[in-house]
């Protein structure tokens, strides 16, 4: 059974819909960079395992990376999922977990990297919004993406409406990314090409809220 390790910064509703879903991994713990994070709580209730290993107690990322490493390793885990972690990982940590750790992010990447995604959809116009989950690699946003979910923005949409529409997509698509790499559905080789049911995927599959 493969050991995934949640790293989580705030409230964890992503976090959530992983415990819900009944994944066929086996989440072994939560790492939290922050200790009032409302994501401990969640884990904590599911009886999983939380450790806070806060960024301000070390002088370099190196150096809280390295925590991060050596309690992951400690772990034994195989796929870290990153769910809402407000901290930017160094070269050396994303090169070790190559091919092991993927992140959502709100918006149809590679459109909207960075923050306030929301607010840039709205102005720009753009007709669609959505996330996307993708494995990370050193660039900020920018790692091969597996699964996005797509809604239609609409009309009289703001940051908040639109932010409240995207987590409910994300707890949809998430836990279904977590389970096909699990069951062995969606691999990713050394070279980084993602394979989906032995398939290479050149793109995210999508999923359509409309
Ligand atoms: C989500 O919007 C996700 O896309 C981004 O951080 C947020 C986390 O929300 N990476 P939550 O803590 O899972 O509720």
């Amino acid at each position: 059974m493969i050991k995934i390790a949640v790293l989580v910064s705030g409230n964890g509703s992503n976090l959530q819909a992983l415990i819900d879903a009944n994944l066929s991994g086996e989440i072994v713990g939560v790492i939290s960079n922050k200790a009032d994070a409302y994501a401990l709580k969640r884990a904590a209730d599911a009886n999983i395992q939380t450790k806070v290993i806060e960024h301000k107690a070390y002088p370099t990322r190196e150096l809280f990376d390295a925590a991060l490493h050596q309690q992951l390793t400690e772990w034994e885990v195989d796929l870290v999922v990153l769910a809402g972690f407000m901290r930017i990982l160094s070269e050396k940590f994303v090169r070790n977990w190559h091919g092991k750790m993927i992140n959502i992010h709100p918006s149809l990447l590679p459109l909207y990297k960075g923050m306030h995604t929301h607010q840039r959809v709205l102005n720009t116009g753009d007709v669609y919004h959505g996330c996307t989950v993708h494995y990370v690699t050193p660039e900020l946003d920018a790692g091969p993406a597996l699964l996005q979910g797509v809604i239609p923005v609409g009309h009289h949409q703001t940051p908040e409406s639109l932010a409240h529409r995207v987590h409910s997509i994300e707890h949809k698509i998430y836990p279904q990314a977590v389970e096909w790499i699990c069951n062995g559905t969606l691999k990713h080789l050394e070279n980084g090409q993602i394979v989906y049911k032995g398939i290479p995927l050149n793109k995210p599959i999508q999923f359509c809220d409309l």
